[in-house]
């Protein structure tokens, strides 16, 4: 590997700084995003220490430190995905259905396999490598019914420094026998695995119930209990993706008055529930997330693939309720890691919807607004003294096309906007967590 800028602890990046300090979707998007054009950020014991314009830092740099220097790179933030499932990635791209059928077809015979340990380790490697190829460095992530699925998770991103949230699926009804727990069963591994690694190194725990289809209210009630045994762990589910799975809910859930409300009664929405989809709901929901603090993971790639609908980011940040949103890649349903693929797809889906999606928005989704959604902004997201080292550096010249692109650039957001539609891992030049380097493309 090329230098890497570390020495002592300290690690020393130099390039174009971006960052968001506010959510652009509510406030002036000249103060909540900042450019440093040639910019430094001192990172040491995993922390940024120091971050600023390289004319100023530099002096206070030791001497004899080296710097990682990314002359025509962008310095960001790394990215956030607040929806995937690790145990969907041997199956992405698998033809020809929508959810529920997709379900049944594809995911849980897939997860299945997650019973066997040794298959659960490789596949966690294989997905730890796919996030810092991407750029990302947090996820809020599925795993499958097993409790080892988890361990294996966790194990390996605590191997490379990560920032995971995680957690076992509980599912005791309408899926196959291999992948049902019971609500005590479901109750009982999911507080074990709270205790052997909620908090432990960089890893936090999310309960989570697969979606309300595929729970009995007696586990729901489990969940929300176990919740308010634990209020620091985040909840992760899905809702209101597609219009049969919503058709199907009210049958089940007769009495509730909508499918945020089944959640609601369980005792399972509020700040750090992290709801995946959420393409259908109405406004009398979107007001009580947004009361709440509940948020939402926008996966318009997955969206798109699943034919699910078109998220309308419009409406769910309209500054009079808005609500927290980060962004999605939802493998094995979405259909790339890339945090800058899944902003292009978002673009696209916002033009469906008569709205242009700013660069600035998108990389806010994908930054600062994922680790507001996760509550962790206070840790991840932005790059700002006392925040955690996790960086993303992102090359603008990765590809001949954005080369030509990039000459036409006429600002830093132009640049951006470009590499968030025509870039993937290409466009992701090095990966840092904790201040390590923990992925560099190859020459
Ligand atoms: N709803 C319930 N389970 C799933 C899943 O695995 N993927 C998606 N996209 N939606 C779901
Ligand atoms: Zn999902």
């Amino acid at each position: 590997m090329a230098a890497t800028g570390v020495s002592n602890g300290l690690t020393v990046l130099r390039g174009t700084l971006i960052t968001c300090h506010d959510d652009p979707f509510l406030t002036d998007p000249a103060k909540a995003f900042s450019v440093e054009s040639d910019g430094i950020v001192l990172c040491r014991d995993g922390m940024i220490e120091a971050v600023g314009p390289a004319a100023e830092l530099l002096a206070s740099v030791p001497a004899g430190t080296p710097i990682a220097s990314y002359p025509g790179c962008l310095i960001a933030p790394g990215f956030i995905d607040t929806h995937v499932h690790y145990v969907q990635t041997g199956m992405v791209a698998s033809y020809g259905k929508q959810l529920l059928d997709w379900l049944d077809r594809y995911a849980f015979p897939t997860e299945i396999e997650f019973a066997n340990e040794a298959h659960a380790a490789r596949m966690a490697a294989t997905f730890c490598d796919e996030l810092l190829r991407n750029g990302t460095t947090t996820a809020l992530v599925f795993c499958a019914v097993y409790p080892q699925s988890v361990d294996a998770l966790f194990a390996e991103a605590e191997r490379r420094g990560m920032r995971l949230v995680a957690g076992k699926v509980l599912m005791d009804r309408n899926a196959p026998e291999a992948l049902r727990d019971t609500p005590q069963k479901g109750y009982d591994d999911s507080k074990a695995l709270i205790g052997r690694w909620h908090k432990h190194a960089r890893s936090l725990y999310a309960i989570t119930p697969r979606f309300a289809g595929t729970s009995t209210p007696e586990q729901l009630d489990a969940a929300g209990a176990l919740w308010r045994e634990h209020p620091d762990v985040c909840v992760h589910t899905h809702i209101a993706e597609n219009r049969r799975e919503i058709e199907w809910t009210a049958q089940l859930f007769p009495s509730a008055k909508n499918y945020l409300d089944v959640y609601d009664r369980h005792g399972l929405i509020g700040r750090r529930a992290v709801l995946a989809h959420g393409i259908h709901l109405g406004e009398e929901e979107l007001c009580r997330c947004h009361e709440s603090g509940t948020a939402l993971s926008h996966c318009p790639t997955s969206n798109l693939f699943l034919g699910s609908g078109l998220f309308r980011v419009g409406a769910v940040k309209d500054p009079k309720r808005p609500v927290h949103v980060g962004l999605g890649t939802d493998i094995g349903g979405g259909t790339s890691f890339s945090l800058l693929a899944t902003m292009g797809a978002a673009y696209e889906i916002a033009q469906l919807g008569g709205r242009a999606l700013s660069a600035v928005e998108a990389f806010f989704l994908a930054t600062l607004g994922g680790a507001r959604a996760l509550a962790l902004d206070d840790r991840i997201g932005s790059l700002a003294v006392g925040r955690e080292a996790d960086l993303t550096v992102l090359d603008p010249n990765a590809t001949p096309l954005l080369t030509l692109r990039n000459a036409r650039a006429d600002s830093v957001e132009d640049t951006l906007f470009a590499l968030m539609i025509m870039g993937d891992d290409r466009a992701v030049r090095a990966t840092y967590v904790a201040g390590r380097l923990a992925h560099e493309r190859a020459a």
